[in-house]
């Protein structure tokens, strides 16, 4: 399974590009706001780092202004997928967008019949937002493990980028359901490391280890 980084934080996403865990970066206009910089430029930057798909989000509401920005977005570096929303009209600007060869992410996804048609539209990407259905009761994995076997079903090569991804157990059963990527913010990414039963078996450890007297170097 691919990890993308969820965020604008370009020193965050320089380390685990360092570490290769960052193949790839998902921004959206909250993450902008709170990076505080301008989208040209830090998609720009970002890009720079990263070498694997960055996505970039259209804001306009209507196909031919979301087309137009989307193409400009594209100019920012070969890598950038053009992020755009679960509407009809993000639709219409996939087809077109994908049909220039440009790579697509159809973000906000909530079923697996919106997930079928922007398959059908051409998205590169599909993103359905695990946490924002567990926040309203619904369980969101059930969703990546359904649009999984409806894309295998009929051979759709559309891949699954779980979003909206909260917790280190979310990740886990990204994994197990078959998600081509997830997405997730840097701290949740790091918190993949830690287990209670790893600290506490290297306190004791290291407890040992000073009583022996030795050195290593
Ligand atoms: C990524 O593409 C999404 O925009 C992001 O994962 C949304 O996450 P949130 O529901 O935690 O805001």
């Amino acid at each position: 399974m691919k990890f993308f980084v969820d965020s604008a934080d370009v020193a965050a996403i320089a380390e685990l590009n360092d570490l290769g865990m960052a193949d790839g970066v998902t921004t959206n206009p909250s993450i902008i706001l709170q990076s505080g910089r301008d989208i040209l430029e830090v998609t720009k930057e970002i890009c720079s780092i990263v070498s694997g798909p960055v996505s970039a989000e259209v804001v306009a509401p209507g196909a031919e202004e979301m087309i137009a920005e989307g193409r400009k977005l594209a100019g920012i570096a070969p890598n950038i997928a053009v992020k755009v929303p679960l509407t009809w009209d993000g639709l219409k600007a996939c087809k077109v967008l994908s049909g220039e060869g440009h790579m697509v992410n159809v973000t906000l996804c909530f079923s697996v019949n919106q997930a079928l048609i922007a398959a059908k539209a051409g998205a590169t990407f599909i993103s359905p937002f695990i946490g924002r259905l567990d926040d309203i009761n619904l369980d969101g994995m059930d969703l990546i493990a359904d649009i999984r076997q409806v894309y295998d079903n009929y051979g759709f090569e559309t891949q699954i980028l779980a979003a909206s991804v909260r917790n280190v157990n979310h990740v886990a059963q990204c994994a197990l359901v078959g998600a081509d990527v997830m997405t997730a913010p840097p701290a949740v990414i790091r918190s993949l490391a830690h287990h209670v039963l790893t600290d506490k078996g290297l306190d004791q450890f290291m407890k040992d280890w000073a009583k022996t007297g030795q050195k290593i170097l």
